[in-house]
């Protein structure tokens, strides 16, 4: 071997290139039975730190492709999915993102979130919200780090927020509503960390 010449193990820095992220496409019909699996383990995670709790059961892909939205997937058979809900008047949400725990820390969670934003832009839309734990390391602080901030959560999230309400969420710690605006002079999107 030429001593001149780099071996492939001088290059296996952890940076992953552009071309090598995973790849987000829109969900198919037979995606839609595998969702609420990815969902529910990645629940068990906050049941994991909380402590055990009654969980409310996870959505169905069925029940979810029949709201106005969209649904974005990575994988065959999925491994993440992003489900963002048309609100109407330019608003959009994002209801659920989730990546199943094997396929975690891999940048799956980051490409679906660009994707959600390039698809809401695409769509006429100027921004996206949420609902999330504002304490939980994977949920507010990972999305500040891809470009949202805190708001009021009053008006338009309020139905949402009551229904979280119902559902016990806020038992297990604060929930902050979210909002990132998107295309034009976006903040620049998350890193992997
Ligand atoms: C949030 C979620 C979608 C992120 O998916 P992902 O594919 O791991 O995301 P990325 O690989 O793009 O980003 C990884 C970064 O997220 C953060 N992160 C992910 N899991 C974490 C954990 N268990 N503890 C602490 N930080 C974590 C870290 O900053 C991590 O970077 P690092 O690995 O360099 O430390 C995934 O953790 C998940 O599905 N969680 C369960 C469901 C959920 O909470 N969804 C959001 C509800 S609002």
């Amino acid at each position: 071997m030429r001593p001149d010449l780099e071996t492939v193990a001088d290059h296996l820095d952890p940076r992953v290139p552009d071309w090598a992220m995973p790849s987000v496409r829109p969900a198919r019909r037979e995606d839609l039975s595998g969702l609420a699996a990815i969902e529910e383990e990645g629940d068990r995670q906050f049941a994991q730190r909380f402590g055990g709790v009654d969980w409310p059961p996870p959505v169905s892909g069925a029940d979810r492709a029949a709201e106005p939205g969209f649904l974005l997937v990575v994988g065959d058979p999925v491994v993440g999915f992003a489900h963002v809900l048309d609100l109407g008047d330019g608003c959009w949400h994002l209801e659920q993102l989730a990546v199943a725990p094997a396929h975690q820390r891999q940048g799956v969670g980051s490409a679906l979130l660009d994707a959600v934003h390039a698809e809401v832009e695409a769509r006429g839309g100027s921004e996206v919200t949420l609902l999330t734990y504002a304490d939980v390391p994977w949920n507010a602080p990972w999305y500040a780090r891809h470009g949202y901030a805190r708001v009021d959560p009053a008006s338009r999230l309020a139905p949402m927020l009551e229904v979280e309400r119902r559902l016990g969420l806020e038992r297990h710690g604060p929930r902050v509503a979210m909002c990132r605006p998107v295309g034009g002079l976006t903040p620049p999107s998350g890193s992997r960390s």
